[in-house]
C-alpha cells in the first residue's frame, strides 16, 4: 500500500516535518501546498535533492488541495506563529479563520483520512479542524503535548544520565502554559520517580526545575531564533509513523475526550494509543490530587478559548 501524505504548510515546522519524513523514508508520496508558491517549489527541489540518501524514496511534489482527495494523511502546520512574548493561546483568533478555509478546502476534495495538526493553540486548532470536517473525532490529531513529553524525557535523561529513550514520563493537559507533569506515574529505566521525590534530597527541587524548564522552553527558543522547528517536526514524524505503520503507539497526542479523565468535549493532550484508523484508546494514567486538579485546570482553560471562538 502506498503512503499519501499532503502537508499544509510549509515554514519552519512544515519544513522541519517534510525533512524529517524523506530523512527517515516513512512515506512513498509527500505533497506540500504552501501559498507562498516560489518558497514552497524551492523547498520541494531542495528535498527532493537529498532523497538519493534516504533509507526508502520519497516522491515530494508542489501539491494542491486535489490531491487531499486520496491522502491517508493531511497534515497542517500553516497559520500564524508565535512571535516573542505571545503565549499560544494569543494566536487563536487569526488561526481559526486561517482553518476555515484550509479545512474547509481539504474537504471539499472528498478527503476521508486523517487529520494532523500542529499549528496552535494546537489543543484548540484540532477541536476547530474536528467541528469545520465534520470526520468522526477519531480522526483527528493534534501534536499535543508530544512535543512537551519529548523536552521532559531529554532533560530527565540529562539529569538521570539514561538515555531519553529509557526515561517513561508524559506531559499533558494543553500544549502550553497550564501543561501538567504526570510525574506520579513517570519512571526512568522501570524506577519510579515518585521513590526519588520522597527520599533524595534536593530532587524534588531539581525536577521542579526541569518542569520549569520544560514548559518554558518554546520560548526560550523563540526568543534565540524565532521560532521552534525540528522538535516539533520529529515529534510529528513520530505521530505519522504510529498512524501509518498502524503501531498501537502510545503517544500524548490532542485526542477529544468523552469522559475519560472527567472530561468531555475537548481536545487535550493524553496519552493516546495510534494506528492505521487513527485513534484507538486513550491511556487514563493513574493521576495523584495535584495532578487531576492541575489537569482540570489546565481543561477549563482551554474549554474557555474553544467557546470564544464561536465553533
Ligand atoms: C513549541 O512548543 C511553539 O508550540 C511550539 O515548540
Amino acid at each position: 500500500m502506498s503512503d499519501r501524505v499532503v502537508l499544509i504548510g510549509a515554514g519552519d515546522v512544515g519544513v522541519a516535518y517534510a525533512y524529517a519524513l524523506v530523512n527517515q523514508g516513512l512515506v512513498h508520496e509527500l505533497s506540500i501546498i504552501d501559498i507562498n508558491t516560489q518558497k514552497v517549489t524551492g523547498e520541494v527541489m531542495d528535498l527532493n535533492h537529498g532523497v538519493v540518501w534516504a533509507p526508502s524514496p520519497t516522491r515530494v511534489t508542489v501539491g494542491s488541495y486535489d490531491d487531499c482527495a486520496d491522502a491517508d494523511l493531511v497534515v497542517i502546520t500553516a497559520g500564524a506563529a508565535q512571535r516573542p512574548g505571545e503565549t499560544r493561546l494569543d494566536l487563536v483568533g487569526r488561526n481559526v479563520e486561517i482553518f476555515r478555509s484550509i479545512v474547509g478546502s481539504v474537504m471539499e476534495t472528498g478527503f476521508d483520512g486523517i487529520f494532523l495538526v500542529a499549528s496552535n493553540p494546537v489543543d484548540v486548532m484540532a477541536y476547530a479542524t474536528w467541528k469545520l470536517s465534520g470526520l468522526p473525532s477519531e480522526r483527528v490529531i493534534g501534536s499535543g503535548t508530544t512535543l512537551d513529553s519529548a523536552r521532559l524525557r531529554f532533560m530527565l535523561g540529562e539529569l538521570y544520565d539514561v538515555a531519553p529513550s529509557s526515561v517513561h514520563a508524559s506531559i499533558i493537559g494543553e500544549h502550553g502554559d497550564t501543561e501538567v507533569a504526570a510525574l506520579s506515574s513517570a519512571n526512568v529505566a522501570g524506577a519510579p520517580l515518585s521513590r526519588d521525590l520522597e527520599s533524595v534530597p534536593g530532587r524534588r527541587e531539581e525536577i521542579e526545575r526541569v518542569f520549569t524548564d520544560t514548559r518554558e522552553a518554546a520560548y526560550r527558543i523563540i526568543d534565540a531564533k524565532g521560532s521552534t522547528s525540528y522538535g516539533i517536526g520529529m515529534a510529528l514524524a513520530r505521530i505519522t509513523r504510529a498512524i501509518l505503520r498502524d503501531e498501537y503507539t502510545a503517544l500524548p497526542v490532542s485526542t477529544k475526550l468523552h469522559g475519560t479523565y472527567g472530561i468531555d468535549d475537548l481536545f487535550i493532550g493524553v496519552p493516546t494509543v495510534l494506528g492505521r484508523s487513527g485513534v484507538k484508546s486513550v491511556v487514563e494514567l493513574d493521576l495523584n490530587d495535584a495532578e487531576r486538579d492541575a489537569l482540570a485546570h489546565s481543561a477549563e482553560v482551554l474549554s474557555g478559548v474553544v467557546d470564544s471562538t464561536g465553533l
